[in-house]
Order: structure tokens, then sequence, then C-alpha cells
């Protein structure tokens, strides 16, 4: 263990080392960075901030944008990082001034604009094609997501689709034709596809329902399979992201039926994501593991910490559930090392892609892989574009294979993405703002997460009132909970309900129809309707109990 330790201290020393020998210059990049740690420096601003940001793909009025901006940034008691009081009165002066008006919304959406650019590679294919062969030139592989989740409409899914369809098509065609690198192209020996694409399956159906995984299941394989069909094809490679816990168990569910479905269970090239950060994820990955003995092919398994997490801690808190993930960095941290751990054991019949901008993170699967005797190359590496820069140096520095994970596509179905990127890089816990941003001391960052894991859960019972928790229907057990409740009322649909008046029940000729509102011709059942006489007794009923 101790032999282990050392080597993940060592290995982390050495990217940290490459990482400081990167020129950081002051590049677009550079300055865009350091103007969104001034603006995320007051944690109400950063709030206030996305909230303009997501209604910014909207605002195409400059003066509409401009009295969004002063709604959102001028509102009693928020702190502009710097000027103070006086920022919001500049604010409000500038945006009053309708000579100046347009050209400063001009500015400030040219900035934001810039800032989405970082993390998105381009509006469409060509864009992000550009993007991508120019990384292959500095010996960067990757993986195109075009960008959306969470459909609303059939129409949409279907573009959606159409859109992977579209990729998969042009970029096959168009990569072979880039120069070869041995690097990217192989893994241990075997050919790999140069063509690799990750999507969400929120985007591929408008009814993700978590009550109806069964319906849910075939409607999204019905769009999926198409794609992976293409894909198999034209020798390009199917990552499936993993979104919030609402439909996690609706995709391993999919991914699983897919790995085992007789099309692809000797397809090598199907790969999907866990999320170190959710309580459940070893378990899911024993029993992953377990159903995948039958394939006749390895799978690739992206290990991530996961994106949600303020969602998911929000969202459970509101609604009385059990929070799903953990409530403390390290803990999320060791999970991931342990799940890293397992992963490398079932090496090569599970292949460990790994998805993270943390030296102690990488510098651990680098140590432990060595340690399993693996080749440097059985494991990849993977981060986001416009993220880590120096750290993905570093890692080339370190001959390892690195795919940078490249969205691309419109803003407004790209916005919850580049929400989900501010937020990860303005975090206080992120390692990436800590270590390059912040300058932590190396050997604290370096620090062996299982060290500072002491006892279990961390998540502490609530005192004092609170609500009964609403069903969470994307599990199992809550469903069959529902079931067994509706097949008891079942057995009563129709029945009558008379009135009970001084502890006697009497029906009545009036009755009141209760009716199934999703089946108005089923009546529920026949309520006895009170009349004068009814009402006269009842009164006399309450006023004789009224002493006792
Ligand atoms: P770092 O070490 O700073 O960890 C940050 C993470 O720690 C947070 O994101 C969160 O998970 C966790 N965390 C933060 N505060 C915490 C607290 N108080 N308690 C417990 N845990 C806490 N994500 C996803 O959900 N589904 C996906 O499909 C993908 N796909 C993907 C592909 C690629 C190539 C990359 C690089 C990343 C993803 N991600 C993702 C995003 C990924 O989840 C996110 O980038 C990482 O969580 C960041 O972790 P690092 O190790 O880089 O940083």
């Amino acid at each position: 263990m101790m032999a282990l330790e050392d080597r993940i201290q060592e290995i982390g020393r050495s990217l940290f080392a490459s990482a400081a020998g990167v020129k950081r210059g002051l590049s677009r990049r550079e300055v865009d960075a350091r103007l969104m740690e001034w603006a995320m420096r007051d944690p109400q601003f950063r709030t206030q901030l996305f909230r303009f940001v997501d209604v910014l793909p909207m605002l195409s009025d400059p003066h509409d944008f401009l009295a969004h901006l002063v709604e959102y940034l001028c509102v009693p008691g928020l702190r502009f990082p710097i000027l103070g009081t006086l920022g919001q009165q500049s604010l409000r002066l500038i945006s009053a001034n309708r000579t100046t008006a347009p050209a400063f919304a001009a500015v400030v959406r040219g900035q934001i604009s810039n800032m989405a650019h970082n993390f998105i590679a381009g509006s469409n294919l060509r864009e992000a094609a550009a993007v991508v062969r120019r990384l292959g030139e500095q010996g960067m592989a990757f993986t195109l997501d075009v960008l959306g989740e969470v459909t609303l409409s059939d129409v949409e899914a279907k573009a959606y689709q159409q859109q992977y369809l579209d990729l998969l098509e042009g970029m096959t065609t168009e990569a072979p034709r880039w120069n070869d690198n041995p690097m990217l192209d192989t893994a241990d020996g075997q050919p790999i596809p140069r063509v690799n694409v990750s999507l969400k399956l929120t985007a591929l159906c408008a009814q993700c329902e978590p009550a109806d995984p069964e319906g849910t299941a075939e409607a999204v394989k019905a769009c999926l399979r198409p794609i992976l069909t293409l894909a198999k094809a034209r020798g390009a490679f199917v990552n499936i992201d993993m979104e919030h816990y609402a439909v996690k168990h609706l995709t391993l569910h999919i991914v699983r039926d897919l790995l085992l479905d007789p099309e692809f269970r000797d397809w090598p090239h199907l790969g999907l994501v866990l999320q170190a950060y959710l309580r459940e994820s070893e378990g899911d990955l024993a029993a992953l593991l377990d159903a995948v003995q039958g394939r006749a092919a390895p799978v690739t398994i992206r290990l991530v910490k996961g994106a949600y997490w303020d969602y998911e801690t929000i969202i459970a808190r509101q609604r009385n559930w059990p929070v799903p993930v953990y409530t403390r960095k390290y803990e999320t941290d060791a999970a991931f090392e342990r799940m890293t751990e397992q992963l490398l054991v079932h090496y090569p019949k599970v292949k460990l892609a790994v998805a993270s901008h943390n030296v102690r993170s990488i510098a651990s699967v680098m140590a432990r892989a060595e340690a399993h005797g693996l080749p440097d190359d059985a494991v990849e590496y993977q981060m986001l574009y416009g993220m880590g820069d120096q750290l993905k140096q570093a890692v080339l520095a370190h001959h390892r294979r690195l795919r940078i994970y490249t969205p691309y596509g419109e803003l407004i179905p790209g916005m919850a993405y580049l929400v989900r990127r501010l937020l990860e890089n303005t975090a206080n816990d992120s390692f990436l703002r800590q270590s390059f941003a912040e300058h932590v001391p190396e050997q604290r960052l370096l620090r062996n997460p299982a060290d500072l894991v002491i006892g279990g859960s961390t998540e502490k019972p609530r005192k004092g009132f609170h609500n009964i928790a609403e069903h969470d229907f994307s599990h199992a057990s809550d469903r069959q909970q529902m079931q067994a409740a509706l097949q008891r009322r079942r057995q009563r649909v129709g029945q009558a309900y008379p009135l009970v008046i001084g502890g006697r029940e009497m029906m009545t000729e009036r009755e009141i129809l209760s009716r199934n509102p999703a089946c108005p011709d089923e009546v529920i059942g026949r309520v006895a309707s009170a009349g004068r006489a009814e009402a006269q007794m009842a009164v006399e009923a309450a006023k004789a109990a009224f002493p006792g």
C-alpha cells in the first residue's frame, strides 16, 4: 500500500512539474479565465450572473439585453467584485443612455459569447471538425458531442438523431484523411476508432419518464439503434454519457440491454459513464461487471466524478429524498480511486477511460495501472475542451493517450452544458481552481483522499418538521409500491360511500359521481350527497356531541 502511495505522489509531482513548464502567455482564453475568476469571487454575484447567462440566448434586442442585465445585477445588497456599489450605478447609467447602450450591450454580449466559445467548439459540424483536426495535430484524440439534452418534443429528438447520423457520416469520411498517429490510433497493439462520439439519452426521447422505464427504454432504443448501427458499420466509437440521477437507472438499463443485444454484443466500441460521486455507483459497477460477463467484446467505462452535484443535492433536499451523492469532496475523490482499482482489475474485459482534471486522481490511475502491469496505453485519459490546458500538456508529456470531449452546437440547447462548466470552473472545491488559479500547495492537493474519510455516511439526519417525501419513481421499489396500491384501489372501483352522521352510515337518493380524470367513463366512487335534511341531522348530531 505504501509503495503505491509513494508512486502516486511521485507521478503527481511529475505531472505538476510538467504542467508548470507549460508557457501560459496572455491568450484570449487566459484573459477570459482571469475575467471569469474576477467575476466569480462573490458567490451571490456569481449566481446572478449565471441566471443572466441562462436567459441570454433569448435576448436579441440590445435594450432588452441591458434591461435584463440591470434587472439581474442591480439587486439590493449585491456587491460587484470591483467598484462595489458604484458598479450598479455605472451599469444603470450606461444602460439608460440610448446612444451608448447598443455598443455596451455588444461588448458584454461579445465577452459572454467568448466565454461560451472557450468550452464549445463551434455552432456546427464544419467548425467542430476544424477544431478536432487541430487537436489531432497537437497529439490529442477527440470525442464529439452535439449539444442538447432533455428534449421536449419528438421533432426535436428526431433532429438530434439526424445530427448524430450526419456527424458519423461526415467525420468517418473526413478523419481517415488525416495523418496517422499510432499514439491515438492504437491501444495495446490493436487499432481503435479515430471517430468517437458521446451522446445523452435524454436528447433522444421527448418523454424520458423514469416512472415508465420499459416504455422509455423502447423509445430511446428505437432512436439510438440507427446511430449505433451506422457507427458500427463506419468503424466509430459511441459513448453514452451519464446525466442526472433521475435517469441513471434508466440509462444503465438501456445500455446494459444494448451491450447484450445480439447486434452489438461482439462490438467493442460501445461505452458508458459511471459517476463516482453517487453512493450507489460501486454497486452499479459490480452489477455491470457481472452483466457483461456474457459479452463477446470488451466494454469501455468512462469514470467521472459527476457534473450534477449542485442539482442533485438541491433536488434531493427539496423533495426530502436521501441525497444520492457524497457530500464531502474527499469522499467522491476516494470513491473515484476505489472504482479505478475495481475497473483496472477487470482489464482487458473492461477498458478504463479516466475523465478528470485532478492531478491526484490521474496520478492514482497511472500508478495503479503500473502496479497491475498494464501497458501505458491500456488506460485512456480524457478531459474537457477548454479546461485544464496545462494539465493536458502534462499528460501528453507522460506519453498517455488523451481524448478531448468536444461539444458543438447551438447555444440555447447548450446552455445547461455551459452552466455546468461555469459552475465546475468556479466551485470552491474544484481541483483546477485550487491548483492552477489559487496555487494551493502541491502537497495538500496530492493528499490521499482515503486518509480524510472518517466513519461512514456524512449525511446528518435533519431535525424538526419536514414533509413526507414524494415517491421517487426512478426506483423500482417505489414503482412497485405504487402499483400494489393501485391494485388495491382497483378492487374498490365503483364503491358507494355513505354519509356518516352521528356514527351512523346512510345512503341518499342523490349521489356525487367521482370519475377517473384519465378515463371519464370510469366511475371511481359514488358518494352520497347530503341535502338540507341530512345537514340538519349533522348539526343536531354535532350539538349533541358537543358537551363530550
Ligand atoms: P475535481 O477533483 O475538482 O472534482 C470536482 C468534482 O467533485 C465535482 O464535479 C463533483 O463531482 C465532486 N464534488 C464537488 N464538491 C463535492 C462535495 N462537496 N461533495 C462530494 N463531491 C463533490 N459528468 C457527468 O456527470 N456525466 C458525464 O457523462 C460526463 N462526461 C465527461 C467526459 C469527460 C471527458 C470529462 C473530462 C468530464 C465529464 N463529465 C461528466 C464531467 C465530470 O463529471 C466533471 O468534469 C468532473 O466531476 C470534475 O472532476 P475532476 O476530477 O476534474 O475535478
